[in-house]
């Protein structure tokens, strides 16, 4: 086991996508990306703070004329107190109100958008982050999510590409946190008892 995860004392986190498969399918994914827009310049839009290793990682795949931008959002009354719910999630807000804790730098009309996500889970934030976009008229916008847990959706929501489905299991590391902690893991793990 590796220095920090012994550093980190962590109960019980078990590895679900290794360092190795997350470096393979993220290159997949930039080709992809590359691909489809053909020389055309694009703009990847992190949504904070989960994306910002994703992004760091997807950018460095796409070999294209590429700017970054960064949205910050949070949810009204979203998150259960730890000690009520382990998981982390699960009473998760179902109003869906989202607002933006951190706008956009710069006006996205008549550019290729990529909103580039950690985790697609119920679906509530980008459902809101793509209405937002959709008020500037982007040229095109697509969704790029490294995670996807479709049984968990509350709002239908597609990516265009998305690295790996996975079950509802909570899952931290390569960017993703419980309770702001372990995002620096370069593995992404399943947590089961924080
Ligand atoms: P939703 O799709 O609106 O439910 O929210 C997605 C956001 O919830 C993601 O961007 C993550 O920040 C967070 N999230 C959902 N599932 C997980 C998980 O398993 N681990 C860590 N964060 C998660
Ligand atoms: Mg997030």
């Amino acid at each position: 086991m590796d220095f920090l995860y012994k550093m980190l004392l962590v109960p019980d986190l078990k590895v679900l996508l290794s360092r190795d498969q997350i470096a393979q399918r993220v290159a997949e994914m930039g080709q992809e990306i590359a691909r489809d827009f053909d020389g055309e310049s694009v703009i990847l839009i992190g949504v904070l703070k989960g994306a910002a290793v994703f992004l760091s990682d997807l950018a460095r795949q796409i070999s294209l004329d590429a700017t970054f931008d960064f949205i910050g959002v949070s949810s009204y009354g979203n998150r259960p107190a730890l000690s009520e719910d382990p998981s982390g999630h699960a009473t998760w807000d179902s109003t869906g109100e989202v607002r933006v804790t951190k706008d956009l730098d710069q006006s996205m009309t008549d550019r290729n958008v990529i909103l580039v996500e950690d985790i697609l889970d119920t679906g509530l934030t980008l459902n809101f982050i793509q209405k937002h976009l959709q008020a500037h008229k982007p040229k095109s916008l697509r969704i790029a999510a490294l995670l996807d847990k479709p049984s968990r959706r509350k709002q239908p929501i597609q990516g265009h590409y998305v690295g790996f489905t996975i079950p509802d299991e909570y899952v931290v590391g390569y960017g993703l946190d419980y309770a702001e902690r372990y995002r620096n893991l370069p593995d992404i793990c399943v947590i089961s008892n924080p």
